[in-house]
């Protein structure tokens, strides 16, 4: 296994975001965590990445124990993610933007600069706009697939997207399902937040759904989707599309 959770509790005053969350993640693979607004999802993953410390549980990554790790140490470690809203560094290029990814990630084969490595991950993308953009002229869309290349230029192991293909046409939502497999086959294990289940059904293999922090349903998405207890949770919910 590549990622386990354990029991992970994440508390914010009274509230309980994240409920004793537990599941484990094999290499290669692109598994699905998906559940109505406020259900806990960004709150996992910022417990995975680094970005909070869970109050309670286990985050194991290669089989060893991280929980709690900084988010700079997480990402040295293979962690990368991208946000559900992006935040760059909006005075510097799109081109600044990932070095910071290639210059921060996980360690390289020195024999691949960071220029390489950034030209790599925007052509990877292939990101619409002049490399040369400042970040704070680009809209929601590019910004993600900005995100997306940062992450990516970090050279990560297991990558973390939180809503992704939000905001995209049909069309674009093909190409983002296409570029999230094909990630996957250079062997990046991918933890993937979204709403959209026509993306969710296209690529992941696993899901499990969280619902008021806690863990309701796990297995393949037509099963998942079907079950009466997921069905239930979703009801009067705006964001999903089966
Ligand atoms: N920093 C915080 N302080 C207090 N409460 C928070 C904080 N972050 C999130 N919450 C609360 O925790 C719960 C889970 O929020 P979270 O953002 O993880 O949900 P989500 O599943 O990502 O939802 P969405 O689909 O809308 O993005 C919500 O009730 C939210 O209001
Ligand atoms: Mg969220």
């Amino acid at each position: 296994m590549i990622f386990e959770a354990e029991n992970v509790v994440k508390n914010f005053g009274g509230l309980k975001a994240v409920d004793n969350i537990s599941f484990s993640v094999e290499e290669g693979e692109i598994f699905g965590l998906i559940g109505p607004n406020g259900a806990g999802k960004t709150t996992f993953l910022n417990c995975v990445a680094g970005a909070l410390k869970p109050n309670e549980g286990t985050v194991i990554l290669f089989g060893e124990d991280v929980t709690g790790l900084k988010p700079e140490v997480m990402c040295k470690k293979g962690v990368s993610r991208t946000f559900q809203i992006s935040r760059p560094f909006p005075r510097l290029t799109v081109e600044e933007n990932v070095e910071v990814g290639a210059i921060f990630g996980a360690p390289k084969d020195h024999k691949i600069t960071a220029k390489n490595r950034v030209d790599e991950a925007l052509d990877f993308v292939k990101f619409p706009l002049s490399r040369e953009t400042p970040a704070e002229h680009l809209n929601a869309v590019q910004l993600k697939r900005l995100d997306l290349a940062r992450a990516l230029a970090s050279s990560p192991k297991l990558l973390l997207l939180d809503e992704l293909a939000a905001g995209l046409t049909t069309g674009e939502l093909e190409e983002i399902m296409d570029l999230i497999k094909k990630i996957r086959d250079r062997g990046i294990t991918i933890i993937i937040v979204e709403h959209i289940m026509k993306v969710i059904r296209g690529v992941c293999e696993r899901i499990v759904v969280i619902d008021y922090g806690e863990k309701i349903a796990e297995g393949k998405p037509d099963e998942v989707m079907n079950n009466p207890k997921v069905i239930e949770a979703y009801l009067g919910e705006k964001r999903i599309s089966f």
